[in-house]
């Protein structure tokens, strides 16, 4: 496998590097601090094609190719992770999926404006009781007439709260099990659609995270996504590519600690040097380096097999199980690097750990990866 990037991935490379140094990173410590979601900043990605980049032309999308998101998000995630992680969303939890699974109805009338950045998605599979176990969804969709009628609860919901649209899982038919759930696109307008309390975070501040009520929301039958019963399949599809999306995201993380702490090291004095001349420092240097690069490999090589239309289940769990801990690591070493002054907020690299963490989290636990990876190599 070739993992040369192309002339136009580097200059989609370096066109969100530019991006993210001159238009994120201004603001980034702020609305880290104050929990400010980036309006501005969403808004501008659309308008360049960051927020639909896998989809086709004609439906509002850039029409580019997983390589170039990897790429792209990498550097948005390395100034800024909670921008990364609204443009993920949007890219791989939303839009794959309407374009994948959704009728003209639904492309025409939501995929559009969502791969054209006009409009914000989210998606709603999680439960307060259904996480890891995914099937073990309660939120409930009745069909009366032409609307369904959803009750239930969704949890922890990325860009919840500025989402104007949702992805969203519901049980049509309990007898069936997994294989009786559907998925729903649900304007955030609808009646009974009810955007819970906005959580307070440890990391990824500036994206917005919150639970969704559902009270008897009326959704309109022919905003179902792919058959009834087909919603399960749907969901883990898609995630299949979201984890890909959040090991790009990780990426940056593990890349952006990774430069902190080598700059930190050269200006930084002890013993009469700086202490990039201490062997204990260059080994975590090398050991950062070497494990941020086989990250990237293996996000690579789960994005080239997405885009060659290959089976990329494993791969797609391996990248971001991978990246993800590394993200972790650096971060820890970076602060380790910087010392006392890794522990404040003068630097970024308190940051990092913080934003790092949810990386082994979402979209799939690290536990969760494993599995995947264990069920894909023993069938
Ligand atoms: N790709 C495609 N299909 C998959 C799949 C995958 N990765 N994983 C499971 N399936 C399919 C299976 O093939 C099976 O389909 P068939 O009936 O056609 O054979 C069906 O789904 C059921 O699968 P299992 O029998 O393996 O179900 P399970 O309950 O034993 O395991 C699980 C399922 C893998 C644990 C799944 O529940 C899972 O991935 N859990 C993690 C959920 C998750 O990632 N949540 C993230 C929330 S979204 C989020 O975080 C977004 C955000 O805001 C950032």
């Amino acid at each position: 496998m070739n993992f040369e990037l192309t002339d136009e991935h580097k200059a989609i490379k370096d066109a969100a590097k530019d991006f993210a140094e001159n238009e994120i990173a201004p603001t980034s410590v702020e609305r880290d601090i104050k929990a400010v979601f980036p309006f501005e900043i969403i808004k501008k990605l659309g308008e360049l094609g960051f927020m639909g980049m896998m989809v086709s032309q004609d439906r509002g999308g850039a029409g580019m190719d997983t390589v170039s998101y990897v790429v792209a998000l990498e550097e948005i995630s390395k100034v800024d992770a909670s921008v990364g992680v609204i443009m993920s969303v949007n890219n791989s939890l939303v839009c794959y999926g309407l374009e994948e699974y959704g009728s003209d109805h639904i492309k025409e009338n939501y995929l559009k404006p969502l791969a054209s950045g006009q409009k914000l998605g989210a998606f709603c599979l999680s439960e307060p009781e259904a996480g890891s176990d995914a099937t073990a969804q309660k939120s409930t969709a009745e069909l009366h007439g032409d609307h369904y009628i959803l009750n239930g609860m969704k949890n922890f919901i990325t860009s919840g709260v500025n989402a104007d649209y949702y992805v969203m899982q519901a049980v049509t038919d309990k007898s069936k099990g997994y294989k009786g759930i559907s998925t729903f696109l649900v304007e955030k307008a609808y009646e009974g659609v009810e955007v819970g309390k906005k959580e307070d975070k440890l990391g990824i501040r500036s994206s917005d995270t919150c639970s969704i009520g559902l009270n008897n929301a009326k959704v309109p039958k022919e905003n179902i996504i792919g058959e009834e019963g087909m919603g399960f399949k749907v969901a883990m599809t898609t995630l299949n590519g979201g984890r890909i999306g959040i090991a790009a995201q990780a990426l940056g993380i593990a890349q952006a600690s990774l430069e902190a702490a080598v700059q930190y090291s050269k200006e930084r004095k002890a013993f009469d040097a700086p202490i990039a001349n201490l062997q204990a420092i260059q080994f975590k240097l090398a050991d950062m380096c070497m494990n941020v690069e086989a990250a990237r490999l293996l996000t690579l090589q789960a994005a080239r097999k997405k885009d060659n239309n290959q089976n990329y289940i494993r791969e797609a769990a391996q990248c971001k199980l991978f990246a993800s801990e590394v993200a972790v690591k650096n971060a820890l070493e970076a602060i380790q690097i910087h010392g006392g002054y890794g522990y404040v907020r003068e630097y970024l690299v308190e940051r990092f750990l913080r934003d790092a963490k949810i990386t082994e989290i979402y979209e799939g636990t690290s536990e969760i990866q494993r599995l995947v990876i264990a069920r894909e190599i023993l069938k």
